[in-house]
């Protein structure tokens, strides 16, 4: 961030409390910031409050003939190495999709040629909204790079999808998009999978697992950071997408394999979600009701389809290197290198999953590389450091192979 020039328009949501500390971060990593106010944004956060902590003007008005005199409105984007929209309210996405320009936030979101990173604000019906999500599908396809919105409590009372991401990960996304400019894998597409599957029994129940998605979603944004156009197809987790991937949602095993056949061709494919192995084979259709002495409704199963193996012998469209993962509670080695050769993959990545290691949605991870060449055994570090060092690793590989 050292040296970067981030402009940060704030529009009007109860997000906008969270924008000071944003500012704080950025300048503590070395990054400058200029504030773009909108009408609705200064109902939240004071001009004076963002100008304190920018140590900078605040910008609010189109018309002001000081700030045209002194910056003009071309200037303020053109001074800047990125827009950054938090929180982008469903007002303002939908006028940038529209293409209106009748404030500064719109004048200049129009006029830039500046990469613009996201961070959608609202209620969660206002994000469900058909209008809302055909807005963020117009945005994306112009190249808009989405930060979150994320899922939990909403200061209406409501819960669900439409949080904005914390300063902490607007802050990554400005990271991640300053680190890939341009990188060692640029040029390349990458296939992460990542999080549970879960498999229905019927509409309310499903069987999962304890997987959080923390690796595969840091082994997509490392990916990313090194300049890898990055597919990441997630099963259901509480994560923020990481910046500048293409996020697919999925439930089922089945679906995360069509996402991922549809996702194809791709250089490399990363298979770090914890897939189902099995599914119930009669799903049903409406809830299992429980009648008083009934027995236990036994499930019948059935084998879910493996991705990684299918990926592994996929002719012509194989990934040049496909990476799985190995969750194991004992005989981690042995097993992994069991699982390599059976499922015919390039390398896996061996991790121990028994309760007492807490991989399982913890912070950390130990792992094991396992490749044609050997085992190297990594020290225990974030999970953050496990995707970092793997897509380094990937990256060599690349390198090397040219
Ligand atoms: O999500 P976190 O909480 O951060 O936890 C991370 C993790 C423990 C889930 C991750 O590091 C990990 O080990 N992921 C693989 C989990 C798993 O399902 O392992 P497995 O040994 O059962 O499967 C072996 C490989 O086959 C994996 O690459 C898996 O993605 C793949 N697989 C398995 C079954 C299936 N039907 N399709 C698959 O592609």
């Amino acid at each position: 961030m050292q040296g970067k020039r981030v402009l940060l328009i704030v529009s009007g949501g109860i997000a906008a409390i969270k924008i000071p500390e944003t500012i704080r971060r950025i300048r503590e990593l070395g990054g400058a910031v200029r504030c773009v106010l909108t009408r609705g944004g200064e109902q939240f956060v004071t001009p004076l409050s963002l100008s304190a902590l920018s140590e900078d003007k605040v910008y609010t008005d189109l018309f002001s003939l000081t700030d045209e005199h002194e910056m003009g409105h071309i200037n303020l984007s053109r001074d800047a190495d990125v827009i950054m929209i938090a929180p982008a309210s469903a007002d303002l996405m939908a006028k940038m999709a529209a293409g209106l320009a009748g404030d500064l936030a719109t004048t200049v979101l129009l006029a830039t040629d500046k990469p613009v990173i996201c961070a959608p604000a609202m209620n969660v019906r206002m994000w469900e909204h058909a209008a809302t999500q055909a807005n963020v599908a117009t945005l994306k396809k112009r190249g808009i790079i989405f930060v979150g919105p994320t899922e939990g409590d909403m200061a209406c009372g409501e819960f669900g999808m439409g949080r904005m991401a914390e300063p902490a990960d607007l802050v990554a996304a400005l990271q991640t998009f300053f680190a890939a400019q341009p990188g060692p894998l640029a040029g390349r597409h990458a296939v992460v999978t990542s999080g549970p599957t879960h498999e229905p029994i019927d509409p309310v129940r499903y069987i999962a697992n304890r997987s959080s998605g923390k690796q595969g979603h840091a082994i997509a944004a490392a990916l990313a950071a090194l300049g890898c156009r990055t597919t990441l197809v997630s099963g259901p987790t509480q994560l923020a997408d990481p910046a500048g991937c293409d996020v697919v949602r999925i439930e089922s095993a089945r679906d995360m394999l069509a996402a991922v056949e549809a996702a194809l061709p791709a250089d490399i494919a990363v298979c770090a979600a914890a897939v189902a192995d099995w599914r119930s084979a009669d799903a049903a259709d409406k809830k299992i009701k429980k009648q008083a002495g009934d027995d236990a409704p036994a499930l019948n199963m059935v084998e879910n389809p493996d991705i990684l193996a299918t990926l592994s012998v996929a002719g012509n469209k194989r990934p040049a290197l496909v990476v799985g993962f190995a969750a194991e509670t004992h005989d981690v080695l042995d097993n992994a290198h069991a699982k390599r050769e059976r499922k015919g993959c390039d390398w896996i990545v061996a991790n121990d999953v028994s309760p007492e290691t807490g991989t399982f949605a913890g912070d950390d991870n130990t792992v094991h590389l396992i490749t044609a060449a050997g085992t190297e055994d990594w020290p225990r570090m974030s999970k953050t450091g496990v995707a970092d060092q793997l897509a380094q690793r990937i990256a060599q590989h690349f390198e090397a192979a040219e």
